[in-house]
């Protein structure tokens, strides 16, 4: 399996599993280039620079276009994309968190984050609805190189919109699937523009 992990941050945390349980060979993508020399850092100490290679997203204005070489093809694309629209709603949202684990106390300085990255991981402007549309309508151009393209999606309220961006993407199939883990609740959404028989021949030399 050839897998993309768009977004991958400075812990390259996917590459590291995806490749570590399964073998996946993966390519991670960043703009960040202080997150990417991170991830590259722990690749190489690792010696795992045969199955995980790192590529930067070099206009901060996309993320897919002009990532995909000609000759590349992916199994999958993964995405867990900065989901808050400022770096005030990030540490809002995060203070928030550590209130509801009882973890707050007065004497004690609040970490500013709940999330092991960079401020600018995990917030761009129009926050995950806007990330998460243009992605789709950048997967549009790259569909036939792609088996299965999928996001994270951390607002349930951002669901309905990403399915009428899909539709109107011309997505063959979707799929929202929930995901709970404690009491939190989660989904990722997965989408082709491969028709079924197509699907049936990818792997197929
Ligand atoms: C929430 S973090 C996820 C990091 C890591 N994958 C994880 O799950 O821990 C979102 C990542 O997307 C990156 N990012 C933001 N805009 C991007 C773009 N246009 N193309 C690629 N990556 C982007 C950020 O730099 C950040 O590393």
């Amino acid at each position: 399996m050839r897998a993309l992990d768009i977004g991958v941050g400075a812990n390259c945390i996917y590459p590291l599993l995806g490749h570590a349980d399964y073998r996946w060979q993966f390519v991670g993508s960043d703009i960040d280039k202080v997150a990417l020399a991170s991830a590259k850092a722990i690749v190489q100490a690792n010696k795992l620079d045969k199955g995980i290679t790192l590529r930067q997203q070099g206009s901060a204005k996309h993320i897919l276009s002009g990532l995909l070489k000609a000759d590349d093809r992916f199994d999958l694309t993964l995405c867990n994309p900065p989901f808050h629209a400022s770096l005030e709603e990030a540490t809002r949202g995060s203070q928030r968190k550590w209130r509801a684990l009882g973890k707050a106390d007065p004497k004690r300085k609040l970490p500013v984050l709940n999330f092991g990255g960079q401020n600018n991981e995990l917030w761009c402007e129009g926050g995950e609805i806007r990330f998460v549309t243009q992605l789709i309508s950048e997967s549009v151009a790259v569909g036939q190189q792609v088996l299965w393209f999928s996001t994270l999606v951390s607002k349930a309220t951002n669901v309905p919109p990403i399915q009428v961006a899909l539709k109107k993407a011309g997505a063959v199939q979707v799929r929202v699937v929930e995901m709970g883990q404690g009491q939190k609740q989660s989904r990722f959404v997965a989408w082709t523009f491969q028709t079924e028989a197509q699907q049936q021949t990818w792997f197929k030399p």
